[in-house]
């Protein structure tokens, strides 16, 4: 598939845990697609405000797991302001800005499409579409695994919003169903 991205503004990846956004991303970078500077990723800036890399949220009593979804939900909510100002600084520095994170929710996504707008700037979407008994595999397989019922959880939630997607106005929506024989192409002015 090719993918046309624009000079600058938003590239928002959508898609659950395992998805492959960041392995997508990785390899643009290593093909030299794309800057790591361009990539901002919510797991990075959970660390830089946070120092924690990553919560293993299986076998714990409930208890223990509720009072962890707390805290992790609070430092969600710093990092996604500190990195939402990143990407706004970069908008009106007319840069181009990859958003690594699952932007399942339709709160998340409109907040960019208005940081987009305000900022006048193009924003894309690139949904990564995988079948639910690859997300869990690739999560057996994983360093840190999310868990079964997360995955499970954030599937469901997918699959809701996927049809939706399409509709909320994106400059341009490219749905892929695997990774593999993307064409990149980068429009190499502002216009
Ligand atoms: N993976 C894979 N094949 C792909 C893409 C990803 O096997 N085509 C594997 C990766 O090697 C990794 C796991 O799936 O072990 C998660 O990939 P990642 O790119 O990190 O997925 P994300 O969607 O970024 O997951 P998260 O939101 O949890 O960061």
């Amino acid at each position: 598939m090719k993918i046309v991205l624009p000079y600058a503004g938003i590239v928002l990846l959508v898609g659950p845990s395992n998805s492959g956004k960041s392995t997508l991303l990785k390899s643009m970078i290593d093909n030299k697609e794309i800057l790591s500077s361009e990539v901002v990723s919510s797991d990075e800036f959970r660390v830089l405000v946070s120092n924690i890399e990553f919560i293993d949220w299986r076998e714990r009593p409930k208890d223990e797991a509720d009072c962890l979804f707390d805290e992790y939900q609070n430092i969600s909510k710093e990092a996604f302001s500190m990195m939402d100002s990143v990407i706004e600084a970069r908008c009106r520095l007319n840069k181009l800005t990859f958003v690594d994170a699952t932007h399942l929710h339709p709160d998340d996504r409109k907040r960019y499409r208005s940081l987009a707008r305000k900022n006048h700037v193009p924003i894309v979407a690139i949904v990564l579409d995988i079948p639910l008994d690859t997300l869990i595999e690739r999560d057996e397989q994983r360093d840190y695994s999310r868990g079964k019922r997360r995955i499970k959880q954030q599937y469901q939630v997918f699959k809701r919003e996927k049809r939706f997607i399409k509709k909320e106005g994106y400059t341009s929506t490219y749905l892929l169903n695997e990774t593999n024989n993307i064409e990149l192409v980068r429009r190499s002015n502002p216009i």
